[in-house]
């Protein structure tokens, strides 16, 4: 029996896996569930966002489900106790260091995309992020006076941009790895041109290459990358990045596949264990209003029985019951479009739920 971590989260978060729950519990697999707190709603009920017993979980898990965390209310609390630093604290604690990011334009929603039909219609890229490392994390950072530089006895703040051998080679197998399973395509994005940091990227990605001679590899750099992304997106397949061109490439796919709402992420350690969320946050905007798509936390829900759970024909199933409900014309607001049916985040689970139960 595979254990599934499932931690809602706050703003919109326990609206949205609420219905990716339902989804799981229509399969009928051998899962058990149990929920904890985390983020705002841990904060509220115990003074912080990532609580000893939600981690004891969360390591404890095969996987874990995520809905999101943050509201602007907490904007004013010290960074350690913000919600954000839960999902922060969950990627070190369980060594996760692949992002796993689907830019996916169902075909339904192709008038969605904030580009033409034809450029967006049948896009299927996957972009890979590194998360451990980068100038995220890298030490020295902070703020000071100025000795130097243009502003000599002026405030300053400075970050590190770093990444380590270890790290560049574990990110770049599992690229070469998962384009084996697509199109054969990887795309190491970096600004090696100008930094040193990505000039050894480079030459690393390039050295793991040797071992995957079935894959083509090409390197561009993150500005044209950015360019190319919204001229000609189909051109990719897999894009591998570090911690923050990843972050920043990743966000713009988004919206080229219509909205965010319909997104799923995994992020992965090196056992193939995960953490599975949607890629947006948690909208406070509209919490509490049953209006947010739970589609992107369905379809996480997809991607973990695919990737963790080792139960791929009931990702399949989830991900065709998505494609039915969206032919037979069902959408959240962010997706509508006239002459569809506009929906709330329930009816759209239900759907999702019925359109499963009828290919058993
Ligand atoms: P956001 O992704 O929460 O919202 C951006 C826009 O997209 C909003 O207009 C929102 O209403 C809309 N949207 C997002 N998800 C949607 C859904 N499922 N259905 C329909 N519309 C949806 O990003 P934003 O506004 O920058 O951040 C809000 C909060 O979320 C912040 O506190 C931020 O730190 C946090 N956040 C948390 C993440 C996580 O939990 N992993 C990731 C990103 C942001
Ligand atoms: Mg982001």
């Amino acid at each position: 029996m595979a254990k599934i971590a499932i931690l809602p989260g706050d703003g919109i978060g326990p609206e949205i896996v609420a219905e990716a729950v339902k989804v799981l519990k229509v399969l009928d697999l051998p899962l058990e569930m149990e929920t904890a707190p985390v983020g705002g709603a841990a904060y509220e009920a115990s003074g912080h966002p990532l609580p000893d017993a939600t981690l004891d979980l969360a390591k404890s898990a095969d996987a874990v489900l995520f809905g999101a965390v943050g509201d602007w209310k907490y904007d004013k609390l010290d960074r350690p106790l913000r919600p954000e630093q839960a999902i922060l604290g969950l990627r070190k604690h369980l060594g996760l260091f692949a992002n796993f990011r689907p830019a996916i334009c169902y075909e339904q929603l192709t008038h969605a995309s904030s580009l033409k039909p034809e450029l967006v219609s049948g896009l299927d890229i996957l972009i890979i992020r590194e998360l451990t490392g980068d100038i995220y994390f890298g030490q020295p950072r902070g703020r000071r006076t100025a000795v130097d530089g243009h502003f000599p006895g002026a405030d300053e703040a400075f970050d590190t941009m770093r990444y380590s051998r270890p790290e560049i080679e574990r990110i770049a197998h599992v690229a070469f790895q998962a384009a084996r399973k697509r199109g054969k395509r990887v795309t190491s994005v970096d600004k090696a041109n100008v930094l040193e940091t990505f000039q050894f990227w480079k030459d690393i990605v390039t050295e793991v290459h040797a071992q995957y001679p079935d894959v083509a590899l090409d390197h561009m750099y993150v500005d044209n990358a950015a360019m190319q992304l919204v001229k000609a997106p189909k051109k990719f397949d897999v894009i591998v990045t570090g911690n923050m061109f990843g972050d920043i490439l990743s966000d713009a796919a988004a919206m080229l596949t219509g909205s965010i709402g319909m997104l799923p992420s995994a992020s992965l350690d090196k056992n193939n264990k995960g953490l599975y969320e949607p890629s947006h946050g948690s909208a406070p905007d509209i919490a509490g209003k049953g209006v947010a798509n739970p589609l992107a936390t369905i379809l996480s829900a997809a991607m973990m029985l695919r990737f963790s759970l080792n139960q791929p024909q009931a990702a399949d199933r989830i991900e065709s019951a998505v494609g039915a409900v969206l032919s037979a014309g069902l959408r959240t607001p962010d997706i509508w479009s006239e002459g569809t049916q506009k929906v709330g985040t329930r009816e759209m689970g239900d759907a999702v739920v019925n359109a499963i139960a009828k290919t058993t």
